[in-house]
């Protein structure tokens, strides 16, 4: 389904869905410290949901078997939560979706574990978080999907950085992924044409090698064919008459 413009009240319940979203990912970036597994994370984003009378969007959603996707180092996205316990270094991504009031958001950010990120995981992880801004800035009523993806691209040229060609922004609202496929690079002025009240997902998906992925045998991990590290930040945003209003952000 090609995203749909958006009700006043369905916009409502996207502010909220967001702001429970961000809420609650500010509170896995405290507790995620090394010897914390991502089974623990997981417990605690369910429950934080349940507190507040929101639903955990990823669980199920095409078989998902957890709340949230955690995947570390070379795991690239929609990583199982498992027993293994973070280690000071790990370069973790957290993408998290909420559904209240049947509106869906989704969210995710990159963090290194028990330390201040410094070195190559420092470059990534800023550079991957500004493309994602840069590509924000292009947002508003009558823009292409093209000039997002245009200005997520020229954001991380020259920096020796892989852009992930085989994920994708999207819509979302209804469901967790909704047309247009929003890619991380691409031309200005190509592809739909966005406009006032839709509900996009921005997220680039960045390596510290080649842009190569494969997956696991559990159907859903996505890693580096290089093994290099790779990093996520994404927001879901509302297209405005002249910008965008970030929903998942405190
Ligand atoms: N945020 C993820 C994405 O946009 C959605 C994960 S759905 C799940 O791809 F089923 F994989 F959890
Ligand atoms: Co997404």
């Amino acid at each position: 389904m090609f995203t749909r413009v958006k009700t006043a009240d369905e916009i409502e319940n996207l502010r909220k869905s967001g702001r429970i979203l961000a809420e609650i990912l500010q509170g896995v970036r405290e507790i995620a410290k090394p010897g914390v597994s991502g089974l623990d994370v997981d417990a605690f984003v369910a429950s934080e949901a349940e507190g507040v009378n929101a639903k955990c969007a990823f669980k199920g959603y095409s078989g998902f078997p957890f709340s949230i996707c955690i995947s570390a180092n070379d795991e690239v996205v929609h990583g199982i939560p498992n027993d293994r316990p973070f280690e000071k270094g790990d370069v973790v991504k957290f993408d998290f979706g909420i559904n209240y009031g049947g509106m869906i958001t989704d969210s995710a950010f990159t963090m290194v574990i028990g330390e201040a990120p410094s070195g190559e995981k420092k470059k990534l992880l800023e550079a991957t978080e500004a493309a994602l801004y840069r590509g924000l800035e292009e947002i508003q009523a009558g823009a292409h999907v093209g000039d997002i993806s245009a200005a997520i691209e020229s954001a991380l040229k020259g920096t020796g950085l892989g852009i992930v060609r085989d994920l994708v922004g999207h819509g979302v609202g209804h469901q967790v992924h909704e047309e247009p496929d929003i890619p991380n690079h691409g031309r200005a002025g190509r592809g739909p044409v966005l406009k006032k009240n839709m509900s996009l997902a921005i997220e680039p998906i960045i390596t510290l090698g080649d842009y190569n992925i494969k997956m696991d045998d559990d159907g859903w991990t996505v890693r580096t064919v290089d093994g290099s590290l790779a990093a996520q930040f994404e927001h879901t945003i509302l297209v405005l008459e002249d910008g965008c209003e970030i929903l998942t952000k405190l």
